[in-house]
């Protein structure tokens, strides 16, 4: 079924991680539709730029510096948008990271848990802040960002990572089922390697990325456009019976 036209117009999305990467790309993309963007990262400064730039699109913007690893944070961050915009549509939780590549056998304490508070305890927090006001409304959607590595199980570099994303696959179609009959759709999205910062940010050796693209049959990595413009649809009124999964945006491939 086709979209509605302006279904997006003045309808309200928090999208976590918008400072960089996918984040601020799909927050790019929403406000192209008009919709209210609340940027929410712990970078503070490009959350105010990716609000600059929605505000320069004509639509309007909230900022906020939100560690997604402290409840209270999040759940503030939830509070603050309702007080500026008053209801909350939507919800792209997009921050995550990979933390930084480690052998399976060098995973250690501290890595893990700072994978997980990010990944996983960020994803229920923010799941769980914007939960009780949608099912108010008896309508919302959540997209989760999920990953490749999830399906590979991160082998040699991120087993971690993966492991934690997988907590994401399963944790958002738990919240999809459980909330079916009550107008809340969730989903995820499993992409392969997306051209932003995040290689960096783990601090990905150039071989290994090399390895990533040599396993992607269009042989290239993906933009985060492609990523966002997904999000758009996912959150739309055009796919209402699409819920509980995560969709792979891979190039073809990246099983390796
Ligand atoms: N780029 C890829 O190849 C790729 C592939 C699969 C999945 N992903 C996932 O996509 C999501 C977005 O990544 P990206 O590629 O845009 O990378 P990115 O590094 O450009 O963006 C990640 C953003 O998350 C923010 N962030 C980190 N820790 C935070 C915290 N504690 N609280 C709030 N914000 C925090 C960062 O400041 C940054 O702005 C992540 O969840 C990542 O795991 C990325």
């Amino acid at each position: 079924m086709p979209k509605t036209p302006d279904y997006f117009a003045g309808k309200t999305i928090i999208i976590t991680g918008a400072a960089s990467g996918i984040g601020r790309a799909t927050a790019l993309i929403f406000a192209r539709e008009r919709a209210n963007v609340v940027c929410a990262d712990i970078n503070e400064k490009g959350a105010r730029e990716t609000a600059e730039a929605v505000n320069g699109k004509g639509s309007q913007a909230l900022a906020l510096e939100v560690d997604v690893t402290s409840r209270d944070a999040v759940r503030e961050m939830t509070v603050r948008a309702l007080s500026a915009f008053g209801r909350v549509h939507f919800l792209f939780h997009s921050a995550g990271a990979a933390i930084r590549r480690a052998k399976f056998l060098e995973i250690d304490d501290a890595l893990m848990q700072k994978t997980f508070a990010l990944n996983v305890n960020g994803t229920l927090y923010a799941m769980q802040a914007v939960l009780p006001h949608m099912l108010q409304n008896k309508q919302g959607v959540i997209v989760n960002m999920a990953s490749m590595a999830h399906r590979r199980g991160g082998p040699g570099s991120s087993v971690h990572y993966a492991a934690a994303k997988g907590a994401v696959v399963s944790m958002t179609m738990g919240v999809a089922r459980e909330y079916a009959m009550q107008g809340i759709r969730a989903l995820s999205i499993s992409p392969g390697p997306i051209k932003t910062p995040f290689q960096d940010a783990a601090g990905s050796s150039p071989e290994l990325v090399k390895r990533f693209l040599d396993d992607i049959p269009m042989g290239r990595f993906g933009e985060p456009e492609e990523i966002g413009e997904l999000v758009l649809f996912m959150c739309s009124d055009a796919c209402p019976f699409m819920t509980a999964d995560t969709v792979y945006v891979n190039g073809g491939g990246g099983w390796r």
